[in-house]
């Protein structure tokens, strides 16, 4: 059966600040990004989603972009980029850039001449109104900011240094498709398209995600762009649900690959205090989300499957039980590995990484994080419960530097890290090439395994089956495809159970030895015929 090449693609998400610093300026960049392709060669990823290295001043850490046709000199040089297209590619990875087509960075050249002339032809690249609304910024304070020159406001969705396009203005769209050009004609595979589903809000009518031209936008995107290159695109959807996701995924639509999908993330959340504050984690009310998208008609529907991004603390942190680190953290990657749809594993979760630790507000970077400590205040917190809220919460806590080694610097830097997050030992790079037990090598065994051309069929086409469902702390369930029955038993708690039949031989295991007991985190692959 023919199908879409990205329902092979196992992907990596690299964030450039905080992988590999070449120079010393404590700061990843794309030298150190292709110093390390043998590293991800190795762990077997078949491509590598890059978080934003465009022109940026940086205030949203690059998902503020001032030129969408240059890299960022923090990051290197645009022969770099070339580079690492080129010499990912020679490894067997190709690389899809983080396209940021909801906003500019206000140090855009559109938006600096928009923002200082009405008669400029970029004036209705932006979103302009003489009085505001009371749409509030995701970061904080109004969605809409004060412009002198022009003495009306702009819209900002994010920070006020990210105004937002104006997707109803089509020479704006047509500048944006030749940025998207510029870039797959020079091999990139695709693209992260992020907070695309904001592309048809209508801010009159207080609308910002699922606006009323969002698909036929994102048919238009398509047609002009990557569906020109069969590339891949992965859109970010914080709002698309069960049934919605549909309409993005639908071939026949000629939409997106596939979307990131948060509502499994976001049902853990405190109803007065959003994501700032989660309530416990329940593997059962996780396991019905995720299973009810695999239900879905296979013809319309793919998914992502993955942990952890740049925006979450380390879901390792918020899931299990830390004493069971290791366990876990093979058990969480390998639970929704064989699932129907495209993997994704964000730096450090094959070390099993975990969240940072932050001595003071201080150390926090993030501009939203910053914020929040002043807003969750103003809401009711104290001082210290909002540092601990930042501490569980905050998106730095993902964000820390790769552990490369355990020497100063981690590895990642020969000079200060731009952020820190303090010591973790044995779980480096270089630590865990040494323990063939380690969370490196059971990533790697995993990867090989979903890879190998006798399950492919199987793990990308099999019908899906849950097992055990009285078993509410389990994930369970078979894929299913021609006789053949791939199995999955993994035990998401740190109780200990009788152990399940395991009647086929075992293709995965995450404890060195047997037991009669089904212990905490553990999980069982293994194959029925
Ligand atoms: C989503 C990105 O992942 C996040 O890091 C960023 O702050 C917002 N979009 C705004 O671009």
């Amino acid at each position: 059966m023919s199908h879409p090449r990205f329902q092979d693609d196992i992907i990596y998400q690299i964030y450039p600040r905080s992988f590999k610093d070449s120079d010393g300026d404590g700061i990843g960049d794309i030298p150190g990004i292709i110093a390390k392709l043998p590293y991800l060669k190795k762990l077997g990823i078949t491509a590598i989603w890059l978080s934003p290295v465009f022109a940026s001043p940086m205030e949203d850490m690059g998902y503020d972009i001032a030129d969408y046709y240059h890299i960022d000199p923090l990051f290197g040089s645009d022969e770099d980029m070339d580079e690492l297209i080129e010499k990912a590619k020679k490894n067997g990875i190709r690389i899809i850039m983080d396209m940021v087509l909801n906003h500019t960075s206000k140090e855009h050249e559109w938006f600096k001449q928009a923002a200082k002339d009405k008669n400029s032809p970029y004036r209705d690249f932006y979103i302009w109104r003489e009085t505001p609304n009371d749409i509030g910024a995701t970061f904080g304070g109004s969605a809409w900011e004060y412009n002198k020159a022009t003495d009306d406001y702009y819209f900002h969705l994010y920070a006020p240094g990210q105004p937002d396009l104006n997707w109803d203005y089509p020479p704006m769209r047509e500048a944006l498709y030749q940025a998207c050009d510029y870039w797959l004609e020079k091999g990139v595979y695709g693209f992260r398209l992020d907070v695309i589903e904001n592309i048809g809000k209508e801010v009159d009518r207080h609308i910002i995600q699922n606006g009323p031209h969002l698909h036929e936008r994102l048919h238009e995107l398509n047609r002009r762009t990557f569906g020109k290159y069969d590339g891949i695109a992965i859109g970010e959807c914080w709002c698309a649900d069960h049934d919605t996701r549909l309409l993005y995924t639908d071939p026949a639509r000629e939409e997106l690959s596939m979307v990131f999908l948060f509502n499994d993330w976001c049902a853990f959340h405190d109803r007065e205090f959003g994501k700032w504050k989660c309530r416990p984690f329940n593997p059962k009310e996780y396991r019905d989300i995720i299973y009810q998208r695999q239900y879905s008609d296979p013809a319309k529907a793919w998914d992502t499957l993955f942990w952890n991004n740049h925006d979450l603390p380390r879901a390792l942190n918020r899931y299990a039980d830390l004493r069971y680190r290791d366990q876990a953290a093979k058990m969480m990657f390998a639970s929704t590995l064989f699932l129907r749809g495209t993997p994704f594993i964000y730096q450090g979760d094959e070390l099993g990484m975990v969240n940072g630790r932050f001595a003071s507000v201080k150390d926090f970077r993030d501009i939203e994080a910053l914020n929040h400590y002043q807003i969750l205040q103003d809401k009711g917190m104290s001082e210290a419960e909002a540092k601990l809220s930042l501490d569980q919460t905050a998106r730095d806590n993902a964000r820390i530097p790769m552990r490369w080694n355990e020497r100063k610097g981690y590895g990642f830097t020969s000079g200060q890290p731009w952020v820190d997050g303090g010591k973790d030992p044995g779980h480096s790079v270089a630590e865990e090439e040494k323990d063939p037990d380690s969370v490196l090598h059971f990533y790697r065994s995993a990867i090989a395994l979903w890879k190998d051309g006798r399950l492919r069929d199987l793990i990308r086409d099999g019908a899906f089956a849950p097992d055990y469902l009285e078993r509410e702390e389990w994930i369970a369930y078979s894929r299913i495809l021609g006789g053949k029955k791939l199995r999955v038993i993994a035990n998401f708690s740190n109780h200990v159970y009788p152990l399940p039949t395991i009647d086929g031989p075992v293709l995965l295991h995450n404890y060195q030895d047997e037991s009669p007991d089904f212990r905490p985190y553990e999980i069982y692959v293994f194959l029925n015929e």
